[in-house]
């Protein structure tokens, strides 16, 4: 096959949502239709159960797990689908941000009782920062839920996104009979069952008599005057606003009963985007470019303290990737070959000759790669686009056995590489501070510290709101800001100036005072 019809039949996404809206569930079922898996539940296994958050151990081991789930590649209708997994736990929200950094699109799944939540709103936010193309999947229909025009109203307002639906459901929960799947001009009927397909009736003019044949006329009165109401006030779907991320489109299902899914997948094939360029530092990539290059996204640690190594994940921006050929990792400057890069196809982890651009490896690590390294056919490149976002919670962290004092440092180091939380290190006084978005990643550490480093940490309060990343034209300002703010200034771990505020309010201050900085609470503006 021609090299550039490889890369245009990718499709690289990622299924984000709130825990609990469904996200498991529809992502097993894309797998059924792809052949992925056979059997329902397969997915399931894998996911992050509700576990106590001290039981920090026990999510580990689950996410030790899913290394396998964390790209889900099949094949369907001609396409190359692949999936990433991102983890359902909040906690491990800045994992899931950054697995963003290297999908095309988003389907994002929202719960029609629940709407939008917390969790919806940052992921958005996420994919508006990066102009990602987003469908929306409104699932659990075959359960009472708000109002589908209400919804889309709390959607455009709470995920500031303009939204087209795409099909619309006739009644819900106890009596809901189906949708009007408007992008394909087809009636699809309802019939709940965890293994049954949709019917699907050609149905060009919802206005025909022949309505009333599948559903009683009360419902085909109001399917009418809703989808009168829909081309009324929705503009006509138009694929190239979808692909600039300036408009939703959205579906309707039950992924539990695996309804409207398939009509979801068909629409997401047609009109997702294949791989998309993506922006260096000095350049923008083009996916068919036929050198290779690519940025390491994710890097999984191996739980077991015997083998410290780990399987750095790199999404490929452009050309072809080929085992045993020579790379250049851009940062050490060194050339190096990989013998046996894994791709994920279906749920399976095996070794491949050759990856495309859009496609995901995984390179097992002995520590050589942090989050964000890019690899070359030769070319002095660097991808952007990896920010670090302001962490959730703060700590000092403090060498607990003097002895240790190296092994603590480099153990920092490396799981700050790993990405596991943020270290700001405080310009006043040296001391160190750990940022994470749970408290989950300060047992994390502290326990990988021991296992892994044989080093003992402790945790000391320090009480602060946000890390703001800060910038401005007026050298002054900025000069006489951090002298001001002396005690609250850091370095992150590229050694950019971070403003530490410990309130809301010393913040808006702040931004007050020194009306010319910018303050970011991404590390990339
Ligand atoms: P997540 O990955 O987004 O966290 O959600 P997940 O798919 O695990 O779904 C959360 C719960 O919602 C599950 O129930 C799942 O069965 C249910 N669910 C998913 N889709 C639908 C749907 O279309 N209709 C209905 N009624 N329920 C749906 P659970 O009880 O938490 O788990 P389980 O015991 O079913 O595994």
């Amino acid at each position: 096959m021609a090299y550039s019809e490889e890369i245009q039949k990718r499709r690289t996404f990622a299924i984000v949502s709130h825990p609990d809206a469904g996200k498991t569930t529809l992502t097993e079922k894309l797998l059924l239709f792809g052949g992925a898996i056979h059997v329902a539940g397969a997915v399931k296994s894998n996911k992050i159960k509700k576990t106590a958050t001290s039981d920090w151990m026990e999510i580990e081991k689950q996410r030790g797990i899913s290394v396998a789930t964390s790209v889900m590649a099949f094949d369907y209708s001609d396409h190359k689908i692949n999936i990433l997994d991102t983890p359902g736990h909040q906690d491990f929200a800045e994992d899931t941000f950054r697995t963003l950094t290297a999908v095309d699109s988003v389907i994002i799944v929202i719960d029609i009782a629940k709407g939008v939540e917390a969790q919806t709103r940052k992921l958005m936010e996420v994919c508006r920062m990066r102009k990602t193309p987003v469908i929306v999947f409104i699932n659990k229909l075959d359960r009472d839920g708000k109002d589908p025009f209400d919804l889309l109203d709390e959607i455009e307002e709470e995920l500031q996104i303009k939204v087209r639906p795409l099909s619309w459901p006739i009644d819900m929960g106890q009596r809901f009979k189906g949708v009007y799947n408007i992008f394909e001009e087809k009636l699809d009927l309802y019939t709940p069952s965890k293994q049954y397909m949709t019917e699907s009736i050609e149905f060009k003019d919802i206005n025909s008599p022949e309505l009333e044949n599948h559903i009683d006329s009360q419902l085909a009165s109001k399917l009418r005057e809703d989808i009168d109401l829909i081309q009324g006030v929705y503009p006509d779907f138009d694929v190239n606003t979808y692909l600039k991320g300036d408009i939703a489109p959205v579906f309707f299902g039950s992924a539990l009963n695996n309804f409207g899914v398939k009509e979801l997948l068909d629409c997401f094939i047609k009109i997702a985007p294949s791989p998309r360029p993506v922006q260096a530092v000095e350049r923008i990539v083009e996916p068919e470019e036929e050198n290779f290059t690519g940025f390491i996204f994710k890097i999984h640690a191996n739980m077991d303290p015997n083998h410290r190594s780990c399987i750095a994940f790199v999404k490929i921006c452009s050309g072809r990737f080929e085992r045993n050929a020579n790379y250049k990792h851009v940062r050490f400057n060194k050339q190096m070959r990989f013998s046996s890069p894994t791709a994920f196809m279906a749920q399976k982890k095996e070794t491949v000759d050759e990856a495309f651009a859009g496609d995901i490896i995984g390179l097992p690590d002995t520590g050589n790669f942090k989050i964000g390294d890019t690899l070359t056919a030769g070319e002095e490149l660097h991808f952007k686009g990896l920010p670090s976002f302001s962490p959730e919670m703060f700590k000092y962290i403090e060498n607990a056995d003097p002895m240790k004092a190296k092994q603590l440092n480099k153990g920092i180091e490396q799981l700050m590489d790993e990405g596991v939380a943020q270290l700001f290190t405080n310009q006043f006084n040296g001391r160190k501070i750990i940022g994470t978005v749970g408290q989950l990643q300060f047992e994390v550490i502290q326990y990988r510290l021991l296992h892994e480093y044989a080093a003992q940490c402790k945790w000391e309060p320090i009480s602060l709101y946000k890390a703001c990343w800060i910038e401005s034209d007026n050298a002054q300002m900025l000069e006489n800001f951090k002298k001001r703010k002396m005690q609250y200034m850091a370095l992150d771990k590229e050694g950019r100036d971070v403003y530490l505020a410990d309130s809301s309010y010393v913040l808006t201050m702040a931004q007050q005072d020194f009306p010319d900085i910018k303050f970011h609470f991404t590390s990339e503006f």
